[in-house]
């Protein structure tokens, strides 16, 4: 099949299994021409599959020679249609992890569930040994929980009152005005169960049930704050409300694991294009002006980038270092003073017109495409490529 590209709102809904691979392998370059790490050894990635996940499990396996197993909720392909992005990444991960000698296994499917939970540790178990790093990295719009099989969506939205700003159509290369409802209660409710730290403890308390996790263990999940101008829209909105959760839980699972001396943090990362943070308004047109800023300064960091100094500069630097709250903070070259005052300048005198000169909107496209394996010089797009990929270590 010849793929291309298709669009449509905020996702694209095509993904070239060669592009994908071509990702993979310019991240495990960048790792590798970077140099060792010391870090983890076994690695269990829940959201591994895509954006800050996938870069984790990237720098455990190709920097720390890791052992990784990765969590994620993809689709196949079924010969007519192509797989997701995050499928094609696994399957190109898998083979360069197994060519470099190292354990690599996945399994596909609702993290939220007790099920997968069971799996992974069984998994871990027979095949792995005790795991050393636990990464949270999920991004999802929904959850079942467990126990209840009751349904909880999240949602982007204010609180108390509405919020009006600039946004961006990237696709259409527009400036658009996008005015937010604010929340209700249960819709705030809604959203901290979903990418709260309730899942996160329950996958910790299962896994020290199990007796599976190391001593000295460390857990990380990645969290968000920003600049002003999306402050009513993201931190002190529900998605806001729910990384505070998160953060919080950080402190609950630091006491959990207190007899195995292991320590949860909250990553208080950088603002990236993934296929989470396009569907939020407002961000991309703030991510647009933060890159020609980032880049024009000679501080600007996709996702391994950003997971490569986290490993080297903070989580496995002989001391971790965080802010007052305890939280890890990649986040600090975009939350420099003068990258600030800047990207807001940009952000404030932007308008449909002057977008391509302004903000640079075309590299923002082209790292849009490239999660989905569009735009790589080294594939030929024009070439039919087969679709039905394998994930080595899952069975279908
Ligand atoms: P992403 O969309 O690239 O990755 C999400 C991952 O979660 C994928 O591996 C996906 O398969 C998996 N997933 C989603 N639902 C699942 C489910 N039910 N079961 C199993 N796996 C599931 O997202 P991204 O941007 O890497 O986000 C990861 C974390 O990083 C999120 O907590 C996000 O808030 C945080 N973050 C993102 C920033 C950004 O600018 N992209 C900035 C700072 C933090």
């Amino acid at each position: 099949m010849i793929v291309e590209p298709k669009v449509r709102g905020f996702i694209c809904t095509t993904a070239h299994p060669e592009g994908c691979a071509a990702s993979v392998n310019h991240q495990i370059a960048y790792v590798k021409n970077q140099g060792t790490l010391e870090g983890p050894k076994n690695v269990l990635i829940i959201g591994a599959s895509t954006g800050y996940g996938l870069a984790t499990r990237i720098v455990s396996m190709a920097g720390c020679s890791a052992n990784t197993l990765g969590v994620f909720y993809e689709r196949e392909s079924n010969g007519k249609k192509t797989a997701t992005a995050g499928w094609y990444n696994t399957a190109a991960f898998e083979v360069a992890a197994t060519d470099a000698g190292l354990y690599a296994s996945s399994i596909n499917g609702d993290a939220f569930s007790h099920e997968i939970k069971e799996q992974a540790i069984e998994k871990i178990k027979k095949e792995m040994g005790k795991i050393d790093l636990v990464v949270y990295s999920l991004a999802a719009p929904r959850r079942i929980d467990p126990d209840t099989g009751e349904k909880y969506g999240s949602v982007l939205k204010p609180i108390g009152q509405s919020y009006t700003n600039k946004s961006i159509d990237v696709m259409q290369g527009q400036i658009t005005e996008a005015t937010i409802e604010p929340a209700t209660t249960e819709e705030i409710e809604n959203t901290i169960k979903v990418m709260g730290g309730e899942d996160w403890e329950l996958w910790i308390k299962k896994l020290l049930e199990a007796d599976v996790l190391a001593e000295g263990v460390r857990t990380i999940a990645y969290s968000y704050i920003g600049p002003d101008i999306t402050l009513a829209m993201y931190r002190e909105g529900t998605i806001g409300k729910a990384k505070e959760h998160l953060e919080h839980t950080a402190k609950d699972l630091t006491a959990l694991l207190k007899d195995l001396e292991g320590v949860a943090y909250v990553t208080v990362a950088k603002a990236l294009v993934t296929q989470a943070s396009a569907a939020i308004p407002i961000v991309p047109l703030y991510i647009g002006a933060l890159y020609k800023v980032m880049k024009a300064k000679g501080t600007h960091e996709g996702c391994i980038e950003q997971i490569y100094r986290l490993f080297k500069d903070f989580l496995y630097a002989d001391e971790v270092k965080t802010d007052e709250e305890g939280r890890i903070r990649t986040d600090d070259y975009e939350m420099e003073a003068d990258v600030q005052h800047d990207a807001i300048a940009l952000f404030d005198q932007v308008t449909t017109d002057t977008l391509q000169q302004v903000l640079d909107i075309q590299s923002y496209q082209d790292e849009f495409f490239k999660l989905f394996g569009f735009g790589f010089d080294e594939v030929d797009y024009e070439q039919d490529v087969e679709v039905k990929v394998d994930i080595p270590s899952i069975e279908l």
